[in-house]
């Protein structure tokens, strides 16, 4: 068993191969969080000694031991309004209008399984590889009932977390912030680690020590966002990638997202994750629930590797589904940056005939397909094809496509819509936008109201009817804009707080159906690259495109912050063309292969523009991926640089049972007469001998994790590196 309690002592613990997790309901039925970290398995409960620390009040029953407070313990989720002076996790407004919550134990139920979420996306499991723990809180004053849930997959050292906040009483009541976990350290130093960035530069990780008060990453923009990646690190002021602690956790969501720390006055660190409360309220009626959105959350003692891998299996195993999940990625052509909107069917056939030719297995067609849509200034929303540039509709070119021996893939932007589109013209109220001001546009686009239920069956039928039309194997679910200008004329005027959440469990409730009534469908989540990369849509999406920006050099740095958290498979990657459209800069066609391979790999570009000498080439780098897509996409992958402060960038996968090894990486600038850099490898194992492909030359894993091997020489700026490993038996 993982969980177990203590009924005396009303203690829980859960224990993961490697991490423990512990709290406890005192006497008084709070919720302590008593530990969580390397395996222990003792009370750890002696490290909170508090004193009396003036300005921190009592609860009334303890008025004399000056000591206990709940400003100043642990709590396993905190409410406003009740004598904690820190970040909550719930506030609710009473029906008397008081916003106070007293949460207090009152029981609890340990199953074999994992919870599921209804609405959600949430890990899941079978039977006998998770349990559930749900804790039973009650506010002392009113009816509010708070269930917190702990879902654990043991040999991943993953334990989940969400809410579910139950209004048992007789009227109505208010949630003002719902946030999914909270954890509280009565120790240490920690530095925090956000995923920032913007558009075609997203998932920059960015460290620095927690200083009093609060630090935070919250989202506004409806969306996970490119700026402010739902998830975060906690990590010892020493931690590297091999040594230290660290402690991660990922939202699966996909709306606006708030992750906060607070440093407090006696050292103790909170971390609180969640709906954005700026952009969130809920009417919870009576008789009613509010689930919140799951948090992961994993621990490692020594460093951030075995993070990122606990976190890359939960979410290769537990999270994506559908046929893609185990199945290998087909290799595919995109043709967004060789045409954007000017194309015919003449031009896809020439651009897939040569991508066929050279090995590829699927040609996806990008935006500008349907509707009046020339540039991005109109057309969304009007899914039917434009007969204009595809004589005779999608069947004709898919088939042509299929005879080649391709699959194909199309484009949409399913939550979109453009004012100037006959879907507009004939629903304005399906569209955000507030009456009597002028909506925000952005790329000249609205979004679409999915809270509503006739807008999200307009979109089923459109979506399937182009599916049912054709011989279809692939879906890019792009998202184009942040919302703003919330107002849906579906919703009461104390109902449209709730908007952006509703947005959201529309958008999840229509990507179930589809995902379900097409299973044979790979479906790629987009939203300007990655704007919206998150687990919550890798439960829809087994990959996303990961940046609009295909540059080698920028990706290598894009790709490694998107590596903390997320597995390369679910990183949609792409060889482009040179100079690059969104940088300008010109990369070695090899530099760009090894930088796409590291995710779902595929080319953007019209491949009949290459050389002779670039064409084998591509076709040599398919041959290669098909080899190793195995290894990348299931084997264990390890930062052995950081591209944000070396000279090179290089990434390493290991197979599950270590018996081959693939590095690959780029040097970013020659210098005349230029150092050799050693690089360790890690993760093999250390008696076994391995055969370096390229060269025959034989090296044993200790050799390689200590002395490292040197990186090739360099000739020009971006060289590439790919050296395999192979055991030898
Ligand atoms: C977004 C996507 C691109 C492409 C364009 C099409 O920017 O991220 O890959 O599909 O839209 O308009």
């Amino acid at each position: 068993m993982s969980i177990t309690a203590n009924d005396q002592t009303k203690s829980f613990c859960i224990l993961t191969d490697n991490t423990e997790y512990r709290m406890k309901a005192d006497g008084n039925g709070i919720l302590k969080h008593i530990w969580y970290g390397n395996r222990v398995e003792t009370d750890m409960e002696y490290l909170l000694d508090f004193h009396d620390v003036g300005f921190s009040g009592n609860i009334y029953t303890s008025a004399h031991e000056r000591h206990y407070s709940i400003d100043t313990m642990p709590l396993e989720y905190p409410a406003s309004g009740c004598g904690d002076f820190r970040i909550p996790a719930l506030t609710v407004v009473q029906s008397d209008g008081s916003s106070a919550a007293d949460l207090r134990f009152v029981g609890y139920n340990i199953r074999k399984g994992k919870y599921s979420i209804p609405g959600l996306p949430a890990v899941y499991a079978d039977e006998n590889e998770a349990e559930t723990l749900e804790i039973y809180l009650k506010d002392i004053a009113s009816d509010l009932f708070v269930t917190l849930k702990y879902g654990v997959i043991a040999r991943y050292d993953i334990i989940t977390r969400s809410a579910v906040i139950s209004n048992k009483g007789k009227t109505d009541m208010q949630l003002e912030r719902a946030l999914s976990m909270c954890l509280d350290f009565t120790y240490g130093e920690w530095d925090r680690i956000y995923f920032t960035g913007r558009h075609t530069m997203e998932r920059i990780p960015e460290r620095a020590p927690l200083m009093h008060g609060i630090q935070e990453s919250s989202g506004m923009r409806g969306t996970s966002s490119h700026q402010h990646n739902p998830s975060v690190i906690l990590c010892s002021r020493d931690c590297t990638e091999t040594t230290g602690e660290c402690f991660g956790a990922a939202l699966m969501y996909s709306g606006s997202c708030k992750t906060q720390t607070e440093y407090g006055q006696l050292n103790e660190t909170r971390l609180v994750m969640g709906i954005n409360p700026d952009l969130f309220s809920w009417e919870l009626k009576r008789g009613e629930d509010f689930y919140t959105p799951e948090a992961i959350l994993t621990y490692s003692g020594s460093g951030f590797e075995q993070l990122s891998h606990n976190f890359h299996r939960v979410i290769r195993n537990n999270v994506c589904r559908g046929r893609y999940k185990k199945t290998e990625r087909p290799v595919l052509i995109n043709n967004w940056e060789a045409t954007y909107f000017d194309f015919d069917e003449i031009k896809l056939a020439e651009i897939a005939q040569k991508a066929a030719e050279l090995g590829v297995d699927m040609f996806v067609m990008d935006d500008g397909w349907f509707g009046k849509r020339d540039s991005d200034t109109s057309g969304l929303g009007d899914w039917v094809v434009n007969e204009s540039k595809l004589k005779g509709g999608l069947k004709p070119l898919t088939d042509k496509i299929r005879k080649m021996g391709l699959k194909f893939g199309i484009w949409f932007e399913p939550e979109m819509v453009s004012e100037d589109s006959d879907l507009f013209r004939n629903h304005p109220e399906w569209a955000i936008r507030i009456p009597g001001r002028k909506p925000s546009l952005s790329r000249c686009q609205l979004v679409l109201d999915m809270t509503r239920a006739d807008v999200r069956e307009y979109l089923y039928n459109a979506i399937s009817n182009v599916l049912n039309s054709a011989d279809i194997s692939y879906v890019k679910w792009d998202m184009n804009r942040s919302i703003c200008d919330w107002y849906s004329s579906v919703l009461k005027r104390e109902a449209m707080g709730e908007m952006p959440h509703r947005y959201v469990l529309g958008l999840y409730e229509l990507l179930e159906r589809l995902t379900s009534d097409f299973p044979d469908v790979l479906f790629e989540g987009c939203s300007g690259g990655g704007g919206r990369f998150d687990a919550g849509m890798l439960y829809y999406c087994p990959q996303i495109w990961c940046s609009d920006n295909t540059d080698a050099y920028d990706r290598t740095r894009i790709q490694y912050g998107t590596s903390f958290i997320y597995p390369i498979s679910a990183v949609g990657s792409h060889v482009s063309a040179v100079p690059n459209h969104q940088t300008g800069r010109v990369t070695p066609i090899e530099a760009r292969a090894v930088t796409a391979m590291a995710g779902s790999f595929g080319y953007e570009l019209d491949l009949n523009t290459l050389s002779d000498e670039e064409k084998s080439a591509v076709k040599n780098q398919i041959i290669r991926f098909r080899r190793y897509n195995k290894l990348i996409h299931n084997g264990d992958y390890f930062r052995l640089s950081s591209p944000l402060t070396d000279k090179f960038a290089v990434w390493q996968f290991v197979a599950e049972d270590k018996s081959e090894a693939l590095v690959h990486g780029m040097i970013y600038k020659t210098e005349s007469n230029m150092l050799r850099y050693p690089i360790r490898l890690r993760g093999l194992k250390a008696d076994t001998a391995y055969r370096l492909e390229t060269d025959g030359a034989v090296y044993t894993g200790r050799a390689l994790m200590n002395g490292g091997i040197l990186l090739p020489r360099s000739m020009g700026d971006y060289s590439p590196i790919e050296m395999h490993f192979v055991e030898i038996k």
